[in-house]
């Protein structure tokens, strides 16, 4: 018997098609027309679930955010069907945001020169990436560094990749690193045993203070003096306080170490003014693109030092990626042009009033917070301050689970002193 394929035909699915005027479903064509309602609606279903789902629930994940709808229209804009392997012209990095947009010179520019990417075609790709580059700039620039100064890189996937090209551009296999550890709130790729930079690189661990849960700079001095690394990273994934830049990079020099900046969750409060900024004091600085800040998923890399940022570029693109997310790029440029504004600012700082509201009223009805507080977004709830009548303390997996039926978002953490 003849297989007969049971996929809609452009016949059958006009006949049903419930919009006059709309486009048609065409599977049996070989361009797919129509919208994803058309095309997938089991997919578009799971779309609306997902968005009904964020506006009924209290999310309280702190590395997560709402992103603005004009960001996202970037995303999916058509930046996203480009290769754009390679960097912009590295003159447009001295360039005002007025000079990037010079369509006339910027078009005659790559008419006459070329372009150092590898693909053709790139003539916008170079103008957007050049204006999220500069655009972050001068978020960071804080009055203080001129834009032109900071060299930015916008092109890592996401903070992993980010963190792990840092490793690449200033450290060997085998030389040894300095991070925090993962139980007491830095990042796997500070040094976890799971994670690539754990496996490749020697470790040296710090934590907090057992009693105070802070960081202890005399105890990391120590450290850094015993052990030498190449570079010391500072920033943290769950430690709800900021570090003090000026004293870790005296340490860092003491040493001869790189320091590395690692502001993924807080890089929106650091550009609101709600959050110390590194800048001055790293090396070299990291954040991801979609926390705090509310842009797209990604992350960036700026230092003020030239030649730092060639190892950077170098080791961000070949070294560990190939073709440029150009479309989350173009989402990037406004969502640092959105992080300029006085709204965002009030946004951030309002975030960082909520959290330390929302922390004392938990702390004065009984339940102890990790880290005895907070001065971020963020905040650390030790669960083992919950008892059940019979005295069972409370354990995080299952208070992420009751808070998610009762329509809170919140995830589970590690805190100091879990084993
Ligand atoms: C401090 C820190 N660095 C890096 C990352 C990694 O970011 P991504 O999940 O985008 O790879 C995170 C993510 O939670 C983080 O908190």
């Amino acid at each position: 018997m003849r297989y007969e394929p049971q996929s809609p035909t452009r016949h059958n699915a006009r006949q049903h098609h419930p919009y006059q005027g709309a486009p048609m479903l065409a599977l049996d064509d070989f361009l797919f027309r129509g919208t994803l309602k058309d095309i997938d609606p089991a997919v578009a279903e799971l779309i609306d679930h997902e968005a009904a789902r964020q506006i009924r629930k209290l999310i309280l994940i702190a590395s997560e955010s709402t992103v603005p709808a004009a960001v996202r229209e970037g995303l999916m804009s058509v930046f996203h069907n480009l290769y754009a392997e390679g960097y912009p012209d590295p003159r447009t990095r001295r360039q005002t945001e007025a000079e990037i947009l010079d369509y006339d010179e910027q078009l005659a520019y790559y008419r006459r020169y070329g372009d150092p990417r590898y693909y053709k075609g790139v003539e916008y790709a170079d103008i957007i990436e050049a204006l999220a580059r500069r655009r972050c700039a001068e978020c960071f620039s804080n009055g203080q560094f001129d834009p032109a100064r900071i060299f930015v890189n916008v092109q890592p996937l996401s903070g992993a990749p980010a963190n792990t090209a840092v490793y690449e551009a200033l450290v060997k296999p085998g030389d040894t690193v300095m991070g925090m550890s993962l139980i007491a709130g830095g990042h796997l790729t500070h040094g976890s045993p799971v994670n690539r930079s754990g496996k490749h690189y020697t470790i040296v661990s710090y934590d907090v203070d057992p009693k105070t849960e802070r960081l202890d700079y005399d105890q990391i001095r120590e450290l850094a003096k015993a052990h030498r690394p190449k570079m010391i990273i500072a920033g943290y994934t769950s430690y709800p306080f900021a570090p003090d830049w000026e004293k870790f990079r005296a340490i860092a020099d003491e040493v001869g170490a790189y320091l590395l900046a690692d502001i993924s969750h807080v890089s929106g409060l650091v550009i609101a003014g709600a959050y110390p900024s590194p800048v001055g004091h790293a090396h070299v600085v990291t954040f991801t693109t979609h926390k705090t800040l509310a842009g797209p998923r990604g992350a960036c890399i700026l230092t003020l030092d030239e030649s730092l940022s060639k190892k950077i570029d170098r080791a961000v693109f070949p070294g560990e990626q190939g073709g440029p997310h150009v479309n989350t790029i173009a989402a990037l440029a406004t969502a640092f042009k959105l992080a300029q504004t006085e709204q965002f600012k009030a946004l951030e700082h309002q975030t960082v009033h909520n959290s330390a509201h929302l922390a004392k009223v938990l702390a004065d009805e009984g339940i102890r917070l990790a880290y005895g507080g907070t001065n971020s977004h963020l905040f650390v709830i030790d669960c083992k301050s919950i008892k059940a009548q019979d005295g069972t303390p409370l354990m995080g997996d299952v208070a992420a689970r009751i808070l998610d039926l009762a329509g809170i978002v919140a995830n589970r953490n590690t805190i100091p002193g879990d084993a």
